[in-house]
């Protein structure tokens, strides 16, 4: 199998079971984003996504079913090999065959972090049923060394919405609502991930430079981004027609191209911190106590709300209700 490489990424043409046997290291990769074929019939996935079919590129190589448990085992075996200590794997899949990749990494060591749930729009056509408009996103470490999260790197821990909820928090939920993305009259594989999804998760859990895996490249969405935001990438695509399309976009992409379009998180000390209390202040840091203590919520999750409440940290809190014989 010959490398394209660019970018300080590299590109195969084939296999990714057995390609990344021969080509990549074991604990090489720090994270791998992947989006497996659904083994479901390949020829109506664009029913399912609502797409017409001439703006499909053609080639897409399906598992059948029969065999999906015993596919999924090995190349996910392959994935915990490459992946470094401490390494994360996201693994987006539908609900059909979810239970054989859940099997498969249960006889890894891999270890679950978050079960995500992407919703998006455009649901699966149906008349007589709900309609079906999520993702599985399996968010799992490899054991064994120091996981890359990176808490604040989309919004600091102090950011809040306009009706005084946690950004950061919200933006960390394990729900996320991201549409897929609308381009009629573009060419495109027939599952592109959203740019926003992968973002999000190259942002999280990686850092530039590091490298990115992806087994299943489909239309390169994910080395698209990793390259964008200025990280390495590392994959595979068994089929000859989508390889050939993509390996070409892929060569006129400008390394971190994507860095520039990302918000600044503010970072830092609380909004409040340093500033002397309010009258205000004090009857909500009362208020506010001693109602969340008659509900029984722990002591450190008060002060961690009433810090977020009043724009301060926690030693101000304490220092506040020791100061006025709460605690
Ligand atoms: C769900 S798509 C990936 C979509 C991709 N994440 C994107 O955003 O465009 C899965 C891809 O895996 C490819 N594929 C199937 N079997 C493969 C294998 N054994 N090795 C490498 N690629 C494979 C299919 O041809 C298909 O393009």
């Amino acid at each position: 199998m010959q490398p394209f490489v660019f970018h300080n990424s590299t590109f195969y043409n084939g296999d990714c079971i057995t390609g990344a046997a021969e080509h990549i290291a074991d604990n090489s990769v720090d994270l791998i984003i992947t989006d497996p074929p659904y083994g479901i019939n390949g020829d109506l996935l664009h029913r399912h996504y609502n797409r017409k079919e001439e703006f499909v590129v053609g080639g897409y190589v399906e598992i059948p079913r029969a065999d999906y448990a015993d596919f999924s085992i090995r190349w996910i075996r392959e994935a915990e090999r490459v992946l470094r200590p401490g390494g994360s794997i996201y693994i987006v899949s539908g609900y059909t065959n979810l239970i054989d990749l859940l099997n498969a990494l249960k006889r890894t060591n891999l270890k679950e972090i978050n079960h995500i749930i992407w919703k998006y729009n455009f649901g699966v056509f149906t008349r007589r049923k709900y309609v079906s408009s999520h993702y599985h996103i399996l968010f799992y470490e490899k054991p064994g060394g120091r996981r890359t999260f990176n808490l604040e790197s989309r919004f600091g821990l102090h950011e809040k919405t306009a009706d005084g909820r946690s950004l950061n928090n919200f933006d960390r939920e394990d729900v996320w609502c991201i549409n897929r993305e609308y381009k009629p009259g573009q060419m495109k594989n027939k599952n592109q991930l959203p740019t926003r999804l992968l973002i999000k998760m190259i942002q999280y859990s990686s850092n530039e430079g590091d490298l990115v895996g992806d087994l299943f490249l489909g239309g390169f969405s994910t080395a698209a981004v990793a390259i964008g935001l200025d990280r390495r990438a590392i994959g595979f695509e068994i089929s000859h027609q989508i390889f050939n399309t993509k390996i070409q976009e892929m060569r006129t992409i400008t390394p971190g191209c994507l860095l520039s379009t990302l918000q600044n998180p503010k970072t830092g000390s609380p909004e409040n911190s340093g500033k002397t209390w309010t009258d205000n202040d004090l009857r909500h840091l009362h208020e506010r106590y001693t109602c969340l203590l008659a509900e029984g919520v722990a002591k450190k999750q008060i002060i961690t709300r009433l810090g977020e409440e009043l724009g301060r940290g926690r030693w101000s809190i304490e220092k506040a209700l020791k100061k006025r014989g709460f605690s």
